[in-house]
């Protein structure tokens, strides 16, 4: 029996984790509260801890959990850049998700898009009224326009067929670009200043972090709508609220935000929101704010709980390798995972 210990557990999140658990003689034991150093405490006397995106898996709590025996940190997700992983490198194993759903994000995506630009969140609220009136619902018909696509792996390339099949241009970045994809790459530079939409589909890291900042606002169309379903750091929220002011942007459909880590995933209603910026910006007529549930459909909560608890018995096995882990051998986490046939250490 192998025990795991799963921080910031919800509702929908249980059922398939103590399903496919018992399956597989993994027994988790479920904790509200998020991991970092206050309470990396109640990871003792487990062999895995099961974190998701707002989880802190610092140097520190890293550490801790080595202390405490703890041998794995299971990501329930695909995004890493909570998890220092060059500090648990030869200490503890990290493993992720790499796909649950890309449909899931790209859908929604579309989703956000769609409601945007139509005005549909508008229309909702109005007919409930008993409000008729269609001044102010304006939008624009996809056909035609051009959406850049920033990151074009497994949910871009998915956001960018559905875009084809509306009739959309589409025009892509991607620091790595798809050989033989027949998508149409473009400098970063360039997709800022053709884009009528612009979707974000890449990792946060150090290069990315802000790469929707006030100068990259300066440099695109008036009128642009930006989604983001990726992670709220590769948006500067700031300059976005501004660009908004400034009636540079059009509208901007934000799935995630950069400072969502205690606000997101939970009832805050009849409290005072205490980020005023993210207050500011929901307050706006043309933003629409999800709070990172792009992943959530019932396929991908299947997919996520399936692959961790193989991912967690496939690390406890003596030989061979540790299912989709993040290897820090090289310093290059992303080459590591396609080449090595081996457990990082
Ligand atoms: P992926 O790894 O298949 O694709 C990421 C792409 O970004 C790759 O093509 C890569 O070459 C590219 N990339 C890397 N560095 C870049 C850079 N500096 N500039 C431009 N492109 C760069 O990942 P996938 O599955 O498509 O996920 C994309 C992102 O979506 C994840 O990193 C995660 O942050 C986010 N996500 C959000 C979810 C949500 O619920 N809102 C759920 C799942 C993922």
């Amino acid at each position: 029996m192998i025990k795991a210990v799963l921080y910031d557990a919800k509702e929908y999140d249980m059922p398939s984790f103590e399903h496919y658990g018992k399956m597989h003689d993994v027994q988790f034991r479920f904790l509200e509260t998020k991991l970092n150093e206050d309470t990396v405490d109640l990871a003792k006397g487990y062999d895995a801890v099961c974190v998701f995106v707002n989880d802190t898996v610092n140097a520190a709590v890293i550490e801790k959990l080595y202390e405490y025996g703890v041998r794995l940190i299971a990501l329930r997700c695909a995004g890493y850049n909570n998890v220092d992983v060059q500090t648990a490198f030869g200490k503890v194993h990290v493993v992720h998700v790499p796909a649950y759903s890309p449909y899931a994000v790209a859908e929604h995506a579309i989703a956000l898009l769609l409601a945007s630009v139509r005005r549909i969140h508008k229309a909702y609220n109005r007919t409930r009224d008993f409000n008729f009136s269609l001044s102010g619902l304006t939008g624009f018909d996809f056909h035609g326009k051009t959406v850049g696509v920033i990151g074009t792996g497994k949910i871009g390339r998915i956001f960018i067929d559905i875009c084809r099949g509306f009739g959309m241009k589409v025009i892509a970045y991607d620091r790595f670009p798809a050989k033989d994809s027949g998508i149409d790459y473009v400098s970063l530079d360039e997709l800022f200043e053709r884009s009528d939409i612009i979707s974000l589909h890449c990792p946060l890291t150090d290069e990315t972090r802000h790469m929707i900042g006030s100068e990259a606002i300066g440099q695109m169309k008036k009128g642009v709508v930006i989604v983001n379903t990726s992670r709220g750091g590769l948006v500067d929220a700031e300059a976005l609220l501004e660009g908004i002011k400034m009636r540079k942007i059009g509208a901007a459909c934000l799935d995630v935000y950069e400072e969502e880590a205690d606000i997101f995933f939970e009832d805050r209603s009849g409290h005072i929101l205490n980020d005023e910026l993210l207050a500011r910006l929901i307050s706006m007529p043309n933003v629409i704010v999800t709070s990172h549930q792009a992943f959530l459909t019932e396929e991908a909560l299947n997919n996520i709980a399936e692959t961790t608890v193989n991912n967690i018995l496939s690390c406890f096995e003596n030989d061979g390798i540790c299912d989709n882990e993040l290897c820090y051998r090289c310093g290059n986490i992303e080459r590591c995972k396609k080449e090595r046939k081996e457990k990082c250490f």
